[in-house]
């Protein structure tokens, strides 16, 4: 969502080239052009377009399309919902395949940035992309500074003519002083305006609508405050492991891997103060002020967990553990569930409770607001333990909904009062175009719109508020580990940290009647 598509509705976007680097690597194929591929399906890829990957795996540009082709292929044709045929289009294919070429060279060598020079010059010059080019950084993190100095030594993003433009993937940094460190390293060589460091929460369709369920609605807004609000509750649930990610993972863990980043983007939109306009400076500012007044975590606002084995959806799972490349006897987190205090006028008093892990029920990704209760005097006579008080749930993920949970009088010549709701569900009501959830990203990079976009401060403030909870957890402290089974809802622990302030966790499972 940005200012100009509003206004003008979706345009193709303007000549450029992209260069990934990484372009052999897992992120490309899954994600990024498969994107792509949507964007020239629906006609939005920019008319004058180059796609130029760089790796250090040796192959040609035939060579990378053919295996790209055939990636999406696989994709499509197993039925996955992201796209709109059932085969790859030959017609949308072919733009984007003619646009595809290769370039084979090590990331921390010059002769890449040579190479990638001239072929960018032959590019612009053959197809007249106007000096524009979008760098996308589909590495691992070790790679982010060392590739931007190199682009800055080389010239390749002075802005002499058209724009240059870098996208940095997650991880941004591993805590704040490495966050400070990159920010630093790379504002050497580039502009804040030309930085785009993705999270790709935010190219979720729900999180997006979150600002205009907030802020075009006369109904939420006036509500949406300490005075009728109880508590924030913010669930990622994911019902798979690490997969093959194990000696990645036991570098990050679960804090670190969801929470300064995709969890804090949820509270970000769910927390932020109406911004003057939806330009990305004066949203980013927005956001950045509800990590500025957020209070670090302490560590007894927090709570650590480790799968053991169990069962997810019916079938045996190892423990964290027994995953490859875990060690035996490893204390890094696969769980973790914290409460966030946010000190300004809006949330004083208002928890946000937050918990994120890995092999819980089932994937599923809710913000659920609970409201006050109502004073219940008129219902003293009637189930008055039973009533519960409100709740505006907005489902992000499977399912992208909106609910309200509010209390009804149960049909019948007594007064008894239930608990019962209003669905919304997105796709009831709109035909959404088929996406991987990149492709909102990419588009605004190459539009230049920065709104979904961390800005350096933001990145930082996040970083900041969980860096007690990562100093106290960076010792390998004694733990229970594992304290949660494979398959259950987490530890008993992070009941016990709403259960001490009078509260309880949605139930992850879904209830019967939603
Ligand atoms: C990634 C994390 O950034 O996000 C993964 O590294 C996690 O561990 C994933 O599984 C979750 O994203 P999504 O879009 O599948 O909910």
């Amino acid at each position: 969502m940005s200012d100009q598509s509003l206004r003008r509705g979706p345009q193709p976007a303007p000549a450029c080239a992209m260069v990934i680097f990484g372009g052999s690597g897992d992120l490309t194929k899954r994600l990024v052009v498969p994107a792509l591929y949507n964007l020239a399906d629906q006609g939005l890829l920019p008319e004058r377009f180059a796609l130029v990957g760089a790796d250090r795996l040796a192959m040609d540009s035939a060579g990378w399309q053919c295996q790209l082709h055939d990636f999406i292929e696989t994709m499509i044709s197993s039925g996955r919902s992201e796209f709109a045929a059932k085969s790859i289009r030959a017609d949308v294919w072919q733009k984007l395949g003619h646009a595809m070429h290769y370039v084979e060279g090590d990331f921390l060598k010059d002769e890449l940035y040579e190479t990638l020079a001239q072929k960018l010059a032959t590019l612009d010059e053959s197809d007249q992309l106007g000096g524009n080019v979008l760098f996308y950084l589909a590495v691992p993190d070790r790679f982010f500074g060392p590739i931007v100095d190199r682009l800055g030594k080389h010239g390749l993003v002075r802005e002499e003519r058209g724009w240059q433009r870098v996208v940095i993937e997650k991880p941004f940094g591993h805590d704040l002083a490495s966050a400070k460190a990159l920010n630093a390293q790379i504002l050497k060589s580039l502009k804040e305006e030309q930085i785009f460091r993705i999270d790709h929460f935010l190219g979720k369709e729900t999180v997006q609508n979150i600002m205009a369920v907030r802020f075009a609605n006369g109904l939420f807004e006036p509500i949406w405050n300490r005075d009728r609000i109880d508590h924030v509750q913010i669930t990622v649930s994911e019902d798979i492991g690490i997969e093959h990610r194990g000696a990645f993972y036991e570098k990050t863990g679960a804090l670190r891997d969801m929470v300064p980043n995709h969890l804090f983007q949820l509270v970000a939109m769910t927390a932020m103060e109406p911004p003057v306009s939806f330009s990305a400076n004066a949203v980013r500012a927005k956001k950045a002020e509800v990590f500025g007044s957020a209070r670090p975590v302490s560590p007894d606002c927090a709570v650590r967990g480790q799968y053991g084995a169990g069962s997810v959806s019916g079938n045996a799972v190892c423990a964290y553990q027994n995953e490859a490349d875990v060690a035996a006897g490893s204390a890094v987190e696969t769980f973790v569930a914290l409460k966030l205090t946010i000190d300004n006028w809006r949330w004083a008093g208002v928890p946000f409770y937050l918990r994120t892990g890995k092999r819980l029920p089932r994937r599923y990704t809710e913000i659920a607001i609970r409201f006050k209760h109502a004073p219940f005097a008129l219902f003293e006579e009637t189930h008055g333990e039973a009533i519960e008080a409100d709740w505006l749930v907005l489902e992000i993920q499977p399912d992208e909904a909106i609910r309200l949970h509010f209390n009804a009088k149960r049909p019948g010549p007594y007064l008894v009062l239930d608990d019962v709701s209003m669905n919304f569900k997105y796709s009831d009501w709109f035909n959404q175009a088929p996406a991987v959830g990149y492709e909102t990203l990419l588009y605004d990079c190459f539009i230049g719109d920065g709104t979904l976009f961390q800005r350096a401060d933001q990145i930082e403030a996040a970083w900041a508020v969980v860096q007690p909870l990562l100093d106290a957890w960076s010792t390998p402290a004694k733990t229970d580990f594992p304290n949660y089974a494979a398959g259950s809802e987490g530890p008993e622990a992070a009941d016990e940290l709403l259960r001490r302030d009078g509260r309880q966790w949605r139930p992850i499972r879904p209830a019967s009647r939603d």
